[in-house]
């Protein structure tokens, strides 16, 4: 029988049936009483009346089911020699002890806590502990800069944070006090207790009565138990970037995730327990929450956490070598890094010396995988590499080959897969009508969404709606363009609205421009994003100054661009700003993005009729054209 035809036609003619039968997986502290999430446009939980914990189900189930001595998570680093594995009863005890200490210290079920870390083991044990308590977490990125981590401490308005001393990047350490400092004093909310991780290559200097040295506080805590809490109380909100200049806090809730996740492991990476999962992500990202942590625990996986860089950490082979010191049965990375380790090893060398023969297939996300880089990277191991579609909001891939319901469909080069089962993807146009097959269109998923999908935004049920259900009443719009061919395999093309893909990461080109426009001397900006053979996107700002500004061109440009590297973070990749005299504009004023993104990116253009004053379009024309040949 082709269980993926069966799996994908029952899961959309009876949700309910199919939901019911994945979440029998799952200890349930209490059942639930109705498995469909509620009507359109409300939170969307699943499984009500049910309750559960998130930490219970990723450890405690695995030490009572006789797994406590497996490892669950295996920790490296490509900075230093450093090297640590846990298995499920030492992560369970280390996390209980932290929970023990926050709980101590005043937090709750609903408490939100902010984590702030790098991709060390503590991070993991951060996540676990708060929702063993019932609080949220939410994660920032630890390369983001103070700006960003100001905005997401007003917005989530945390009791704790959770943090280290310190990053480590090619060639430096990074500090996290001084951002942390720089901005509780530009958020409007006050933290009132900060936990620090003393990491050897930085040690943080402490504000009395805030701050205390998680080495200290934690060990000799009373280890916490696990709270059942509701199917839909919120395990973390997890801020990304929207089209408005203000982040996005997607919240997730607690059972549904579980339950998509679990079969998510099983359907879609073809892995059940005692396996190796390897994301190469960071907790900052979705990627990082689904599958560096809960996925893989849940299903009972060891799960990897590197620290360190496809390249230069030190070399191109540590993906390779790793692989085959864990044996990773599936590595989850994007296509970015594999361009950088072929870009690096183009023959492959580090690859050859080893046979990698724990590796059943790559997956791979973040932004689509170009043809080349797949064929390669398929021509050097000789094993599935798939390309899967997801987003922070929808928190477990929306299309895939899935290796777990055979017969395994052939990967299409260029193509993100099919539909994953409980996904309902449909091409709209304009006007909200299907189009045929092959033509392109808003790829968006007719309600219900299945579990494990963004619940709400965070204090703004009103924007979820607006933003996510607005558009296509029945349709959640996913902001990304594309088609479906005839044989059903979904093409991602690309974001509809301002947002791009710096080397995986998610970044709105409007926070960029409010950053830019706060220089004192611009008067005007754009930013947008250029094709780059690594990073796939990279942005580009073009600025005009102020009249009467006394300061040069250069000294403008080089100032934007350390603003936007200390505000927003080296993430960013912003390497060029372009001081111009004027950008184009419709007579409405509106700046014509999009037709200097297709200049640049050397894409046909055309002069939109709406236009105020074609010459000024002709000028940036000019410059964008030698800038992309420069
Ligand atoms: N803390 C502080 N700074 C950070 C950081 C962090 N957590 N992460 C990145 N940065 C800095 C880098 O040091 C770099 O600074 P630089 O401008 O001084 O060199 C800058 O931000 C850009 O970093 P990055 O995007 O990592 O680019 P890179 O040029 O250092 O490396 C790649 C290029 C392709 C190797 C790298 O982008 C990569 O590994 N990408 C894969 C990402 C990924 O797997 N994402 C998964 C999402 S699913
Ligand atoms: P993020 O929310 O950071 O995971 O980014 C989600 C966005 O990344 C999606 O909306 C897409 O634009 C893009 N993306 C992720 N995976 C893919 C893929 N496999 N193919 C094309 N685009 C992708």
């Amino acid at each position: 029988m082709d269980s993926y035809l069966h799996s994908y036609t029952a899961s959309i003619s009876d949700p309910v049936e199919f939901w019911r039968e994945a979440a029998g997986h799952l200890d349930w502290f209490e059942p639930y009483d109705s498995i469909a999430p509620p009507e359109q446009g409300q939170r969307h939980a699943w499984f009500i009346g049910g309750r559960v914990n998130a930490c219970h189900e990723a450890l405690d189930r695995h030490i009572s089911d006789g797994r406590g001595d497996e490892p669950a998570l295996i920790y490296e680093s490509g900075y230093r020699s450093a090297s640590e594995q846990l298995s499920f009863r030492q992560l369970r005890d280390t996390v209980a002890e932290l929970a023990g200490c926050m709980a101590r210290r005043g937090v709750g079920i609903g408490d939100v806590v902010l984590i702030y870390m790098p991709a060390i083991p503590q991070a993991v044990v951060a996540m676990l502990a708060c929702v063993r308590l019932g609080a949220i977490h939410a994660v920032v990125f630890g390369g983001f800069g103070p700006r960003e981590l100001s905005a997401r401490i007003s917005l989530a308005r945390p009791k704790l944070i959770l943090t280290a001393s310190c990053g480590l990047e090619p060639g430096r350490v990074v500090p996290y006090m001084p951002a942390i400092e720089e901005a509780l004093a530009l958020a409007d909310h006050v933290v009132p207790r900060v936990i620090v991780w003393q990491r050897p290559e930085c040690v943080a200097t402490l504000r009395e009565g805030r701050d205390e040295e998680w080495q200290e506080a934690v060990p000799g805590s009373a280890p916490a138990p696990c709270h059942g809490v509701p199917a839909e109380h919120p395990l973390y909100v997890l801020y990304t970037s929207g089209t408005t200049g203000q982040p996005k806090g997607v919240v997730r809730d607690t059972a549904g995730y579980l339950v998509a996740l679990r079969y998510s492991m099983r359907a879609v990476y073809g892995l059940g327990q005692d396996s190796v999962f390897w994301a190469a992500s960071d907790i900052g990202w979705v990627v990082g929450h689904s599958y560096m942590v809960y996925g893989p625990l849940v299903a009972g996986c060891a799960t990897v956490m590197y620290e360190g860089k496809p390249v230069g950490t030190p070399d191109a082979g540590a993906y390779w070598r790793l692989i085959d010191r864990h044996r990773v049965n599936v590595l989850f990375s994007a296509p970015t890094a594999m361009r950088a380790i072929k870009r690096d090893d183009p023959e492959a060398r580090h690859l050859t010396a080893t046979e990698l023969p724990s590796l059943h297939a790559v997956f791979l996300a973040g932004e689509r995988s170009d043809p080349d880089t797949v064929r390669w990277l398929e021509e050097r191991l000789r094993r599935p590499v798939i390309d899967h579609w997801w987003q922070t909001e929808s928190g477990w891939p929306i299309t895939a080959i899935c290796l777990g319901l055979p017969p395994t469909r052939p990967v299409r080069h260029g193509s993100a897969g099919m539909a994953v089962p409980g996904y309902n993807v449909c091409v709209l146009d304009g006007e909200g009508e299907p189009v045929p097959a092959g033509d392109m269109g808003t790829l968006t998923l007719k309600l219900p969404l299945p579990p494990g999908c963004l619940m709400s935004l965070w204090d703004d049920q009103e924007g979820y709606r607006r933003a996510y259900l607005g558009q296509y009443p029945g349709y959640y719009s996913t902001g990304d363009g594309g088609f479906v061919d005839p044989d059903g395999y979904v093409h991602v093309m690309g974001r509809i609205d301002d947002i791009i893909n710096v080397a995986g990461h998610r970044l709105s080109t409007g926070e960029l421009e409010q950053v830019i426009a706060s220089h004192p001397a611009v008067a005007e900006c754009a930013v947008i994003a250029i094709p780059d053979t690594i990073k796939g996107q990279v942005p580009l700002a073009l600025a005009t100054l102020k009249a009467g500004i006394s300061q040069s061109p250069v000294e403008a440009s080089r100032e934007v661009l350390a603003l936007v590297r200390h505000d927003v973070g080296a993430v960013a990749s912003l390497r060029k700003c372009l001081i111009v005299d004027s950008l184009p504009k419709t007579r409405s004023g509106k700046i014509l993005r999009g037709t200097m993104r297709r200049i640049a990116a050397n894409e046909p253009w055309s002069v939109p009729p709406t236009i105020e004053d074609p010459s000024t379009l002709d000028y940036i024309a000019r410059i964008l054209e030698e800038t992309s040949s420069s």
